[in-house]
């Protein structure tokens, strides 16, 4: 039986010292979840009560070799002996930006910062400096991060925050066509995710015809074309998201699965946006740092010398077999979306995502931590044992759907 004692007493201390008791995306997304959590070692976590979970969200995505990787740890610790926070940054950052040229096709050059939002965000502000223009397109309900010109709660944001956005849908070439349009001679740049990963819907992959359209559409306007990889980066492949479906964006935001959990963002870009990504300012307390970017550089390598995206493939196709297995089985019509190593489960006719509610509790109660509104992430660390505990818990999470269905 799961105990969340200590949880609750945390929830409470919160609530009087966190507006909210607690904010963002990490707010428990049910009543049966834990709050607050305590660590993890490899594909395994434990909440402030010590429970433990087979991690199948992996911190929202920036764990991606598995928690507390040993080669990632080790380069983490062998740097803070040095320093961390100094007057410059440490030489590790040129090794870093050298190694993110070799291993991303598109990129000549690398930018560093914190979160994801600072990436898209200078993403943004690199293009119109490059350009000289204002309009960027976004596709309707991507998430871009939480800055005022991408959050997606309107609170405290105002109208000229997203004056210069225009709108576009997900795989419509046409629709972004008619949407550059609209922005006429001043269109800087189209931002797009690499697959539709927008929480609580079905995912949908994206149609290379699309990507090679939006490709050709920015080098006829002379926009930049950006990849908003921050959620997929480094867990589709070892390079740019879309390297597979053939089609390089002229800028990138990375963050997440690029220090394997420590605070770390990047921007990467190519020569024709050089000059603009040098003209602007930009810059933060922490965004030098030298031991989250020692850490990147050991994460890099491991990923490659532990042959990592391959490892998660195969664990999130056998993972994705057993549930739909087990869904037959249960005579539960559900659809199984986006990549294996990014899944998304939901129940057909589900109002609400209340079956995804039952099915992700029930879930998290047999020991399998996954989320009812948002994908999932399947990380390297998987061992069958995981994979096992993980389908134990899904079919009793299915069995639980059944039983909430009265059949
Ligand atoms: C596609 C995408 N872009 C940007 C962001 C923002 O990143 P961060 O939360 O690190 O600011 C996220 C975060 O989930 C994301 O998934």
């Amino acid at each position: 039986m799961t105990e969340h004692t200590a949880d609750r007493q945390l929830r409470e201390r919160a609530k009087s010292v966190i507006p909210g008791g607690m904010y963002g995306h990490q707010a428990a997304p049910g009543a049966a979840y834990p709050q607050f959590m305590r660590g993890g070692r490899g594909a395994r976590i434990w909440d402030a009560d010590g429970n433990e979970y087979v991690d199948l969200m992996c911190s929202y995505g920036p764990v991606v070799l598995g928690h507390r990787h040993p080669a990632v740890e080790a380069a983490a610790a062998e740097q803070a002996e040095l320093g961390d926070c100094q007057n410059g940054p440490g030489p590790v950052m040129v090794d870093l930006a050298e190694l993110l040229v070799a291993t991303v096709r598109h990129a000549d050059w690398a930018m560093f910062a914190k979160n994801g939002t600072d990436a898209t965000t200078m993403c943004c502000t690199i293009a119109r400096a490059q350009t000289g223009r204002s309009k960027i397109l976004v596709a309707r309900g991507a998430y871009h991060g939480a800055a005022p010109w991408c959050t997606p709660r309107p609170a405290g944001t105002t109208p000229q925050d997203r004056a210069n956005l225009g709108y576009y849908t997900f795989n419509d070439l046409a629709s972004v066509r008619q949407a550059a349009e609209a922005a006429g001679d001043d269109l800087a740049a189209i931002v797009v995710s690499p697959f539709k990963h927008d929480a609580g819907y079905d995912q949908e992959l994206v149609d290379p015809a699309f990507a090679r359209g939006l490709r050709g559409l920015c080098d006829s306007k002379g926009a930049a074309l950006v990849l908003d990889d921050v959620r997929c980066g480094f867990r589709l492949h070892l390079g740019s998201s879309w390297e597979p479906v053939g089609v390089d964006p002229d800028l990138s935001a990375w963050s997440k699965a690029i220090a394997n959990g420590r605070a770390l963002a990047a921007v990467l870009g190519n020569d024709a946006f050089r000059d603009g990504a040098g003209d602007i300012f930009v810059t933060g307390s922490f965004w030098f740092s030298a031991v989250p970017m020692a850490a990147a550089v050991a994460t890099i390598r491991s990923l490659k010398e532990e042959s990592a995206v391959e490892a998660m493939r195969r664990q999130g196709e056998a993972l994705r077999d057993g549930i739909l297995a087990q869904a037959r089985s249960w005579d539960l019509a559900v659809r199984y979306t986006g990549p294996p190593v990014m899944p998304y489960l939901t129940f057909a006719g589900d109002q609400d995502h209340e079956l995804g509610g039952v099915f992700a509790a029930q879930a998290l109660r047999g020991g399998a931590y996954l989320h009812p509104r948002h994908n999932w992430f399947v990380s390297a660390a998987m061992t069958g044992d995981d994979l096992a505990l993980a389908l134990e818990a899904t079919d009793q999470a299915f069995a639980a759907v059944r039983k909430h269905l009265g059949q």
